[in-house]
Formats: C-alpha cells, sequence, structure tokens
C-alpha cells in the first residue's frame, strides 16, 4: 500500500488505473479511522479493483467554534488499518495544497437540504463537505464511494451532489457500525470520559423507545417527538442540538409516519457532539 500525498501524483496514478480499465472504490475521511470506517473499507474492498482511502481532515466544513484544531490525527496508525484491510493507497493531500491562498470556487447544496437537522447548526458546514468531495473526486475519479449512513444527511446531500453535477460515481450508503451497547462509533467518542461515556447511550436509547412506540401503533410524529425529548432530558449530561421526524428524500418534517422516515438527533454529551438515527420502514 502507498501513501499518497500530493495531488499530481495521485492523479498519474488514478489515470494509469483508469487506462487499465479497473474500477476504484473509494472511501473520504477525515482520519482516525474506527470500525465505522473499516467496515467502509471492507465493502470497497470485496467490490472494486482498486481501493483508495482518502485521510483529509478538511478545515472548511468545520465553523470557528468547532473542532478542527482539537480533531483526533494519527495517520501512522490510519494508514496501519488499512493496510491490514487490503486498501490500495491512501490519499493524504496537504491542506494548502487542496486550499492554497487564492482558492475561491465553493460547491454549495441547496438551502432545503441543508436549513434542517445538522446544517442548523453548522452554517456552511455541507458547503465544505460538497467542496471537498468535489475535489477528491475528480482528483481520485473513483467508480464506487462508500459514506456511513449514521452521517444521514451527508449521505443524502452527497447523492444529490452527485446528481445534479453529473459527477461519474456511485453513492454507496452503509449501515451505522456500533459498540456492542448501541452507540454508534465515531471518532468524537473518544473526547467522552467514563461518564459521558455511559451517557451517550441515551441517543440510541431514546431512539429505540420512539420505536417502539411506531411498532406499538403510534404513528403521530408529535407525541413521538415528545416521548424521546422527554427520554433525551431525563439524562443530565444530554444538552440537545435537534431531534427530528423526516422525510428520507426530501428531509421535510413529517405529522405522520410512513415508509423511509428517518428519526435523526443530535445531541451534546458534555462538550461532545454526537449525532445518531434510524430509518424506520413500514
Ligand atoms: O464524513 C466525513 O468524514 C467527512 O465529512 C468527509 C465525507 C470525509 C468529507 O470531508
Amino acid at each position: 500500500m502507498q501513501i499518497i500525498t500530493k495531488i499530481e501524483k495521485m492523479q498519474q496514478i488514478s489515470d494509469s488505473i483508469k487506462v487499465s480499465r479497473q474500477s476504484i472504490g473509494m472511501v473520504p475521511t477525515m482520519g482516525y479511522l474506527h470500525d465505522g470506517h473499516k467496515s467502509l473499507i471492507k465493502k470497497a474492498r470485496e467490490n472494486n479493483d482498486i481501493v483508495v482511502v482518502s485521510v483529509f481532515l478538511n478545515p472548511i466544513q468545520f465553523g470557528p467554534d468547532e473542532d478542527f484544531e482539537n480533531y483526533p490525527r494519527d495517520l501512522e496508525r490510519d494508514a496501519k488499518i488499512c493496510e491490514e484491510l487490503g486498501a490500495d493507497y491512501v490519499f493524504h493531500p496537504d491542506k494548502d495544497d487542496m486550499y492554497p491562498r487564492d482558492f475561491s470556487t465553493f460547491v454549495v447544496p441547496g438551502e432545503s437540504m441543508t436549513n434542517v437537522l445538522c446544517g442548523v447548526s453548522r452554517p456552511g458546514h455541507f458547503r465544505g463537505v460538497c467542496t471537498v468531495l468535489t475535489k477528491l473526486f475528480s482528483i481520485v475519479r473513483p467508480d464506487n464511494a462508500y459514506f456511513g449512513e449514521k452521517d444521514i444527511q451527508q449521505l443524502s446531500i452527497v447523492t444529490k451532489l452527485v446528481s445534479d453535477l453529473n459527477l461519474r460515481v456511485n453513492i454507496i450508503g452503509c449501515p451505522i457500525v456500533r459498540e456492542e451497547d448501541g452507540l454508534a462509533k465515531s471518532s468524537r467518542n473518544t473526547y467522552l470520559n467514563d461518564e459521558e461515556r455511559k451517557a451517550a447511550l441515551v441517543l440510541r436509547n431514546s431512539i429505540l423507545e420512539g420505536k417502539k412506540l411506531i411498532d406499538s401503533g403510534e404513528m403521530d410524529t408529535e407525541v413521538i417527538l415528545k416521548s424521546i425529548v422527554n427520554f433525551i432530558n431525563e439524562e443530565p449530561l444530554a444538552k440537545i442540538d435537534y431531534v427530528e421526524i423526516v422525510d428520507f428524500d426530501t428531509f421535510e418534517k413529517i405529522e405522520k409516519i410512513k415508509d423511509n422516515t428517518i428519526i435523526a438527533m443530535a445531541v451534546y454529551i458534555g462538550k461532545t457532539r454526537l449525532i445518531d438515527n434510524i430509518l424506520v420502514r413500514i
């Protein structure tokens, strides 16, 4: 496995892979890989000739008060994981090469997809995500790109980005990977102390409470939301950023549960903002 740090070098490699008609599976990451990322790399490995994992901590998707400076980084560990999982390349470009001083072109997703859920408290976040992915896709030229369903809004926005801009890559969503007790895997889980780690279970458990209500026949989203919010508020270390029940395709809020509904939430546990969701199928 090779670690490629230069954009031009990655482009040359991708070009020659294309000439040899091999497929490229890409897993875009910001590093500090966990089991969620591993499942994406495994999936990419199963279904492509060549696997490229990008490790790039993208500054433009972080707000001024977010954790860019403190975000965990460990390229050596990430590279080892990628190698063990059979990746062919780790693409780790330099921040200043990706965004030189005169960089001025951004890809801005539609407001209807960004003025809900995570987009509300993270203005500019999805603009940063769409801009970096457009650049990464253009450099690596993957046939398939793999994303976790944990970031369900990101998955939906990236699917729309690729469709709207006719980018020639298939976006493939992969199921949320969880710890044994149900907490969704995330690089941010490393910020939690023991007490917070226990409290963090409130995300998954409150979603399961909501799901239980739906399974018992309750379809009124207001009732379900109230029950989830009350459940979370019982946990002293938890502070809700949002809890929403929305249509998967449009992200519009809905009044009655129907097929393809998402229950999604972001909750602060102490200072750490965690997300989780469930896709409800009827
Ligand atoms: O999900 C992430 O880790 C990032 O948003 C992504 C897709 C790698 C873009 O920087």
